[in-house]
């Protein structure tokens, strides 16, 4: 099975409106002979309806970078799956490291925000990693084992549809220290045979692994030709289209 190539743009907590509107503008600009990969911008909240406006009539999909569980009340500061869906967003990031770093996020809370989101209709990029005291203590399969099955925990496979996992390397965060194709496609695989005991092979074959730490244009050729990496997820390199749009178009020709 082809798998549609993803790539996905990790705003984080950068651009205020004005710089949000430009940026989508330059990204749409160069991406119209963009036909088969997927695009999706992560812009902070603030700037969803901004984004989607530049971005409403093309392709490329609009994504939040967190979601609480609950509908609604008094949760001072949070935003649920209807509010992140009204701002016409139809992706929200769950689960990132740094979430899971400064601000306590826990496999438990991960898959709370997995289930509401998909219950409101959203599609989750569901980040999972290891950190590097982890990697070198030879235990990098059973953390990402762990975060995978406790994010996943009692989904459907009609529901793992609207999944995609993201495997980012704590250590290659933000760090220019990027994983070697080999040891993310190694990862990647071990993610896809979880995911298929599990769930079935089809649910497996399905799903998409996007990669994600320190994806820049000139790594991204040797990352997404392996077989089971389908797409990335890119932080510092995507707050500039000459970065980032070169990205899309390393997948775009795969
Ligand atoms: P980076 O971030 O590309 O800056 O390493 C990736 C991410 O955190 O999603």
């Amino acid at each position: 099975m082809k798998r549609i190539k993803v790539i996905a743009g990790n705003w984080k907590m950068h651009n205020d409106n004005s710089a949000a509107q430009q940026l989508a503008s330059q990204i749409k600009i160069r991406t119209t002979d963009i036909k088969k990969t997927d695009i999706i911008l992560c812009p902070p909240f603030t700037a969803l309806t901004v984004v989607h406006d530049v971005i409403k009539d093309t392709r490329i999909g609009l994504g939040a970078q967190n979601v609480y569980w609950e509908k609604s009340g008094a949760f001072t500061g949070e935003l649920s799956a209807d509010m992140i869906k009204s701002s016409g967003a139809a992706y929200v990031i769950v689960g990132h490291s740094e979430r899971r770093q400064y601000f306590g996020e826990t496999d438990e809370t991960v898959n709370k925000r997995t289930k509401a989101a998909l219950e409101a209709g959203l599609k989750v990029i569901l980040c999972v990693g290891e950190s590097l005291d982890q990697r070198e203590s030879g235990i990098t399969a059973n953390v990402v084992e762990a975060q995978v099955t406790g994010g996943l925990s009692g989904l459907t496979s009609e529901q793992m549809e609207d999944i995609i996992i993201a495997y980012e390397p704590v250590w290659a965060i933000g760090t220019g220290k990027v994983a070697t194709p080999e040891q993310a496609q190694e990862v990647h695989a071990h993610i896809r045979g979880l995911v298929e005991k599990l769930y079935n092979s089809d649910v497996a074959a399905a799903l998409r692994i996007q990669y994600g730490g320190s994806v820049k244009p000139d790594n991204a050729d040797s990352l997404l030709s392996q077989p089971d990496i389908d797409g990335a997820l890119v932080g510092g390199a995507c707050l500039k289209a000459e970065t980032f749009v070169p990205i899309i178009q390393s997948a775009e020709k795969l």
